[in-house]
């Protein structure tokens, strides 16, 4: 009994270490031989693009789950936030009324319009993300040169943006002179 139980458990722990070792030579078959195509014109496979974008909403909701948000948003920072996204966001997300950037629409992911996708999102998940980016994406870590202050006046004007018509969001970000660069 003792025995063929003990033959067994060897034989389900060969079968792992070999299925790592195709795993590995999968990967390296993968990485050395150019089979993969990395081109940003050529989206990737409905599973690889399902495997990224759940991996990553599940990153971020769990790492901002820690984040205390403001309990509200005062007109001032939506203001504030305005001109920052303005200067540095509107690029490659868009806005009410304005285009994405002639090249942010070669871009692989696509920067999502955030006037739809905004909604989906916590302001302290915002927050993160504008903070810390997505890497291998195109999405930058705002966190190096920006105060959390000024990261919570984004996340203020991103929850406005759904809805937002283009006259009001051309209003809006004009009066403070804050964003610096
Ligand atoms: C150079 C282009 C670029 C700039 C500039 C940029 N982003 Fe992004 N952003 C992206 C890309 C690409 C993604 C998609 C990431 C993914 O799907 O993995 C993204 C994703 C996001 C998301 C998640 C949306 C979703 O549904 O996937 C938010 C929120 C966001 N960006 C906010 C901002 C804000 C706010 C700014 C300005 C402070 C900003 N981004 C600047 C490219 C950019």
């Amino acid at each position: 009994m003792e025995n063929s139980r003990g033959s067994f458990t060897k034989g389900i722990a060969a079968g792992v270490v070999l299925a790592a070792l195709l795993a590995l030579l999968l990967m390296l078959f993968v990485a050395y031989t150019g089979s993969y195509n990395i081109a940003a014109s050529q989206d990737h496979s409905p599973f690889v693009r399902w495997l990224f974008s759940t991996t990553m909403s599940h990153s971020v909701a769990a790492r901002a789950d820690e984040l205390e948000p403001p309990e509200a948003f005062s007109e001032a920072q939506v203001e504030a936030g305005a001109e920052h996204y303005k200067a540095m966001c509107e690029h490659c997300h868009a806005g009410p009324g304005v285009k994405r950037a002639e090249w942010a629409q070669g871009m692989l992911p696509q920067p999502p319009h955030l006037i739809d996708e905004a909604a989906h999102w916590q302001p302290n998940e915002v927050f993160w993300l504008v903070k810390h980016g997505v890497r291998m994406s195109g999405m930058p870590a705002f966190g190096e040169t920006h105060e959390d202050a000024e990261l919570w006046d984004i996340a203020a004007f991103v929850e406005r943006l759904p809805g937002m018509t283009s006259s009001e969001y051309a209003a809006l970000g004009q009066q403070t002179g804050t964003h610096k660069h």
